[in-house]
C-alpha cells in the first residue's frame, strides 16, 4: 500500500478543472460571469480555432488592483462570498473562487487588469506569477491559450473546431440573454460572430432568437408571492425539434433543471405533440435563500427548498399564458419596436424593473393601437373586439360569448346601404364635389341613360355630364362613396337604370339602386383592414337597423360559442 499524502496543488486545481472546464465553452462561461460579476457594460471575446487554440475576453469591469492579482488565480479565494450566509443568499455567478485556478491548471492563461485608480494595468502571468506593467483601459482581459496543453487525455476528448465553436457560442447567448443590458462581442478566428449592443429583453432576443420567434410568442409574466415567472414561450406553431432553443434562468442564471424542464413539457402537453419540443426565454426569479446553487460545480443544476411549489408555480403560470386567447397576448406580431419610454431604461439588467416596464408596455399595445378610448371589454359590446382579419374577407372577433365572425364586406354593404337610405329619404344625400371630375368610357346606351335618368342620379346624389363623344363625366359623388372606384359604380348604376321608365326608377328601383351602390362603395375583400378600422365597422354595425342581414338575405355575421367551439374539438367543459 502507498502512503496516504497530500496531494500538490497543481494537481489539485487539475482535478478540479475536470468537473468545472469541460471544454472550451466553459472556460468562456466562467470567464464572462467574472466579467459580469465585475460590473462590465462591454465584454469583447476572441475566440481561436473553437476556443482550444485560444479564449479572450476583455471587459469594462472594475478590473483586480495589482496586489490581488496572484489571489485571483489562487485556488478557493474570491472577493464574492466570505460567509456561510453570504453563500446563502449569494448574487453573483461566482463564489467558489476556484475558476480561474482550474482554467491555469489545464491552459496558458494571463490576467491584464487595471482598476480605475490605477496608474496603468499590470499583467500577470499565470504559470510564474510574474508581474508586468502592461498597456490597458480600466476593466480585465483574460487569456487561455492552448487548452488541455498539459493534459493530453483531456484534449483528445476536443471535438472538431466547429463543434467547440458552437458550444461557445450558445455559452454566449445564454449570457447575451440573461443580461441584455450589457454589449457583448464575439469573433471567431478574426471573423466577427456577434456585435450585440446594450438593449431591452425583447430586443435582445429579436436578435438572438430571430423574428420568426416572435411571431409565434407569447409573453409571460405571472407573479405569485415572492415567485415570479417572465419571458416569452413560443406557441406549439414554433416548436423545434431539437432543444435548441429554451432558455430557463434562476435568479439570471442560466440553468439546466429536472424539475423545471418537467414543469415546462406538462405546460406544453396538451398542444404539443411530443416528438416536438418547445421554445422559451424564461426567467424565474425568487428568493435566493429559497434556491441553492451549490449543487454542480459549474452552477449548472439548482435545488430549490420548495420544489413542489416551484413546479406547481412554473406549470400554471405556463399552462395559464398558452392557453390565453390571442388577444390578449401580444406580441403575436413581430414584437414592437423599442419605443421611446423604453430606451431611456436600457441600462437596467434584466431582473429590474425593466422587464416589468416591457411588459406593461406590451401589454398596453392593443388599446394603444386602438384609436377607440374604451378598453377592449368584450362584455360591453356585442360583436365583440376585432382580433383579426383572415384572408382578407373575414374579421375575427371575441366578445363575451366567445368568436365573431364577420363577413367584411357584407357587413359594409348593410351599413352603407342603410345610411345611404336615411340620406335618401331626407332631401338629398350630402354629395362631394369632385374637384377633378372622374371620366368613364361610356357605350352609346349608357350615355343614354345617364341623359334620361339626370334627375334620378341627381336624386341619388350622382351629377353626370357627357365630355365628348363616348366619355361621361362625374362631377359629384354621394359623400358616403367618396372613396369607391366611381367609375365601376356609375357604370353599374347606369346598367340598373337602362331600359327603365325614367318616371318611376326611383320608386320602383329605389332599393336596388341603393343597393348597387352600398356594393359597390363597401370595403373590398382582400383589402387590409386595421384594427382600429375593423372595431369601428363592428360598432357601426351594433348602430345599424338589421345589420345582421346583408342586403342579399345573407347573414353579415355568425356566432361561435366557446361551447361550439369544443365541440369542434369534441372536448367536454
Ligand atoms: N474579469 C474580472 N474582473 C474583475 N475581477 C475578476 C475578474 N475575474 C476574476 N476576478 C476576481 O478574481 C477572483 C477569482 O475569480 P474566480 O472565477 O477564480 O472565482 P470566483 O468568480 O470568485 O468564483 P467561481 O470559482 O465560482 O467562479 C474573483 O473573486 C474576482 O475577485
Ligand atoms: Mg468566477
Amino acid at each position: 500500500m502507498a502512503l496516504i499524502k497530500h496531494l500538490p496543488d497543481l494537481l489539485i486545481s487539475q482535478i478540479a478543472a475536470g468537473e468545472v472546464v469541460e471544454r472550451p465553452a466553459s472556460v468562456l462561461k466562467e470567464l464572462l460571469e467574472n466579467s459580469l460579476d465585475a460590473g462590465a457594460r462591454q465584454v469583447d471575446v476572441q475566440l481561436m480555432e473553437g476556443g482550444t487554440r485560444s479564449i479572450r475576453v476583455a471587459d469594462d469591469g472594475g478590473g483586480i488592483a495589482r496586489e490581488e492579482l496572484p489571489l485571483a488565480l489562487a485556488r478557493h479565494a474570491t472577493s464574492k462570498i466570505a460567509s456561510l450566509m453570504d453563500l446563502e443568499r449569494v448574487a453573483s455567478f461566482g463564489f467558489r473562487g476556484e475558476a480561474l485556478a482550474s482554467i491555469a491548471s489545464v491552459a496558458r492563461l494571463t490576467l491584464t487588469s487595471r482598476t480605475s485608480d490605477a496608474a496603468h494595468a499590470w499583467r500577470i502571468d499565470a504559470s510564474s506569477l510574474s508581474l508586468t506593467p502592461a498597456a490597458g483601459g480600466c476593466g480585465t482581459v483574460i487569456e487561455a491559450a492552448d487548452l488541455y496543453f498539459n493534459t493530453p487525455a483531456r484534449r483528445k476528448f476536443l471535438k472538431q473546431e466547429a463543434t467547440e465553436y458552437a458550444h461557445c457560442d450558445e455559452v454566449l447567448r445564454r449570457m447575451a440573454l440573461a443580461r441584455p443590458d450589457v454589449a457583448f462581442n464575439l469573433t471567431h478566428n478574426g471573423n466577427v460572430k456577434h456585435r450585440l449592443g446594450a438593449a431591452d429583453l425583447p430586443a435582445r432576443a429579436r436578435e438572438l432568437l430571430g423574428p420568426e420567434f416572435f411571431a409565434q410568442t407569447r409573453v409571460v409574466e405571472v407573479n405569485a408571492g415572492d415567485l415570479s415567472l417572465t419571458g416569452f414561450a413560443a406557441l406549439p406553431a414554433y416548436s423545434r425539434a431539437g432543444r435548441d432553443a429554451q432558455y430557463f434562468f434562476v435568479n439570471g442564471r442560466f440553468v439546466r433543471d429536472k424539475l423545471l424542464a418537467h414543469a415546462v413539457r406538462q405546460a406544453y402537453a396538451d398542444i404539443l405533440h411530443g416528438s416536438r419540443h418547445p421554445a422559451y426565454v424564461l426567467f424565474l426569479e425568487l428568493d435566493p435563500a429559497g434556491v441553492d446553487v451549490n449543487v454542480h460545480p459549474a452552477k449548472i443544476e439548482v435545488r430549490f427548498r420548495e420544489a413542489r411549489a416551484v413546479h406547481q408555480f412554473v406549470f400554471h403560470a405556463l399552462q395559464r399564458v398558452l392557453a390565453t386567447p390571442l388577444v390578449n397576448a401580444l406580441p403575436h406580431a413581430p414584437a414592437p419596436a423599442p419605443s421611446p419610454t423604453w430606451q431611456g431604461q436600457r441600462t437596467l439588467a434584466v431582473n429590474e424593473p425593466a422587464v416589468a416596464a416591457y411588459f406593461d408596455f406590451v401589454g398596453n399595445q392593443p388599446q394603444q393601437n386602438d384609436s377607440r378610448t374604451d378598453e377592449p371589454d368584450a362584455d360591453q359590446a356585442p360583436l365583440g373586439y376585432a382580433l383579426a382579419q383572415l384572408h382578407g374577407i373575414f374579421i375575427l372577433a371575441q366578445n363575451a360569448a366567445g368568436l365573431v365572425l364577420i363577413d367584411m364586406h357584407a357587413a359594409h354593404e348593410r351599413i352603407l346601404y342603410e345610411k345611404l337610405k336615411n340620406a335618401l329619404t331626407g332631401d338629398r344625400p350630402a354629395t362631394q364635389s369632385l374637384l377633378i371630375p372622374a371620366l368613364l368610357a361610356a357605350s352609346a346606351a349608357e350615355m343614354a341613360a345617364a341623359e334620361e335618368h339626370a334627375e334620378a342620379l341627381e336624386h341619388l346624389g350622382f351629377e353626370l355630364a357627357a365630355a365628348g363623344p363616348g366619355e361621361l363625366a362625374v362631377r359629384s359623388v354621394p359623400a358616403l362613396l367618396a372613396n369607391s372606384s366611381i367609375a365601376d359604380l356609375v357604370r353599374a348604376l347606369l346598367a340598373d337604370l337602362k331600359d327603365f321608365p325614367t318616371s318611376q326608377v326611383i320608386e320602383a328601383r329605389g332599393n336596388e339602386l341603393l343597393a348597387t351602390m352600398a356594393c359597390h362603395g363597401a370595403v373590398r375583400a382582400r383589402r387590409t383592414l386595421s384594427i382600429p378600422e375593423m372595431n369601428a365597422l363592428l360598432r357601426e354595425m351594433e348602430a345599424t337597423d338589421r345589420a345582421d342581414q346583408c342586403n342579399h338575405g345573407r347573414p353579415t355575421w355568425t356566432q361561435l360559442s366557446l361551447a361550439d367551439l369544443d365541440r369542434l374539438f369534441l372536448r367536454g367543459r
